[in-house]
């Protein structure tokens, strides 16, 4: 990790700083259910600027900040309400939060490279919360907080379904999983989608360099009977350079990719279905109530501990050591 405790891509997290913020959300979930009330962000200011929608990622940070006694500051829809609307660059909105005395700027951007610039602009820590058809890396955090937890054996398969290629939450899970499996042949990844969406050579070869096992496959009935773990996700039409394809490619997901209950029925018994939400019809809802599905129980709920955790490590630097830092009233 870098010197500036902050996180613009999952590529910056190593395996020890994963177990040591998986430990501390352990505990932050644990005491929460107890209705603790933290305050060791008493004080501190946490900006959220989106400049795209989002419904989980902002309000759970949003309430993770106040969860741990600290304050936010920010604009929902910054793209056409904040000064970038009338030209303004993410450098100098960044120079104007520095001089507020914001302690922290949680960003969601349309553009890739968006987080290195405004992290090149100030010392403040930048968190980012997805970056075009880039990263997520928030989200890959709480995704594999949930599988460790929910699927703990010591080899898994993880399939991936829908839209792959334009999917910033799998390719952030991905670089996380290179660094917490890589080479140990720990886990198997199948990527399982209509051509079109399928892992791009940037994703592929990210995986050979961490020498992770994966499969690359149209056959969805393949995938379910074989995966511990299968992660769903919508097409992003908004990526799209052509509508027309977007939607094309919606209907194909829609008629060869999406969880029905008859698929559902040849999952293993112990599996567990996520995404990382909106759902747009690629999910059945009568799939909801089937107790493998986690995507609107522990894997949404695990977001707001996630981020608490996440928080905590970027802004009390006196969080070195892991769970011992932070066991009884020393949280407060
Ligand atoms: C994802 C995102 O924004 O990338 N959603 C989220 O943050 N939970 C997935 C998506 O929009 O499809």
């Amino acid at each position: 990790m870098n010197e500036r405790r902050q996180l613009l891509s999952a590529g910056q997290c190593d395996r020890q700083m994963i177990d040591r913020l998986f430990s501390l959300t352990d505990l932050l979930r644990q005491k929460r259910r107890t209705d603790a009330v933290f305050s060791c962000l008493r004080g501190q200011t946490v900006c959220l600027l989106f400049f795209e929608p989002s419904t989980r990622t902002r309000l759970s940070f949003s309430l993770a900040v106040h969860s741990l006694g600290g304050r936010t500051e920010g604009s929902e829809a910054a793209g056409s309400c904040s000064s970038a609307a009338k030209g303004e660059t993410i450098e100098d909105t960044m120079r104007v939060l520095e001089s507020y005395g914001i302690d922290a700027v949680v960003i969601r951007h349309p553009q890739r490279g968006i987080m290195e610039r405004a992290a090149g602009a100030t010392a403040l820590p930048i968190i980012n919360a997805g970056d075009g058809d880039g990263e997520h890396p928030t989200q890959a955090l709480l995704d594999l907080y949930t599988i460790t937890r929910l699927v703990p054996k010591a080899r898994k398969t993880i399939a991936f379904c829908g839209d792959i290629k334009h999917s910033r939450t799998i390719r952030s899970l991905c670089r996380l999983l290179s660094a917490y499996d890589g080479g140990t042949g720990g886990v198997r990844l199948i990527f399982c989608s209509a051509p079109q969406l399928a892992p791009d050579a940037e994703l592929t070869g990210m995986l050979d360099t961490a020498h992770l096992d994966y499969e690359i496959t149209d056959n969805i009935a393949d995938a379910l009977r074989q995966c511990d773990v299968f992660y769903q996700t919508r097409v992003q039409q908004e990526r799209f350079a052509n509508g027309q394809d977007g939607m094309q490619a919606a209907q194909t997901v829609a008629d060869h990719f999406s969880l029905s209950m008859d698929r559902v029925c040849r999952m293993k018994p112990g599996a567990i279905i996520l995404h990382p939400l909106p759902r747009i019809g690629e999910i059945d809802t009568r799939v909801d109530a089937d107790p493998r599905a986690k995507y609107f129980t522990e894997q949404t709920r695990n977001g707001l501990y996630v981020r608490m955790a996440l928080l905590v490590w970027i802004l009390r630097p006196d969080f070195k050591t892991g769970l011992p830092w932070c066991l009884g009233s020393e949280l407060n």
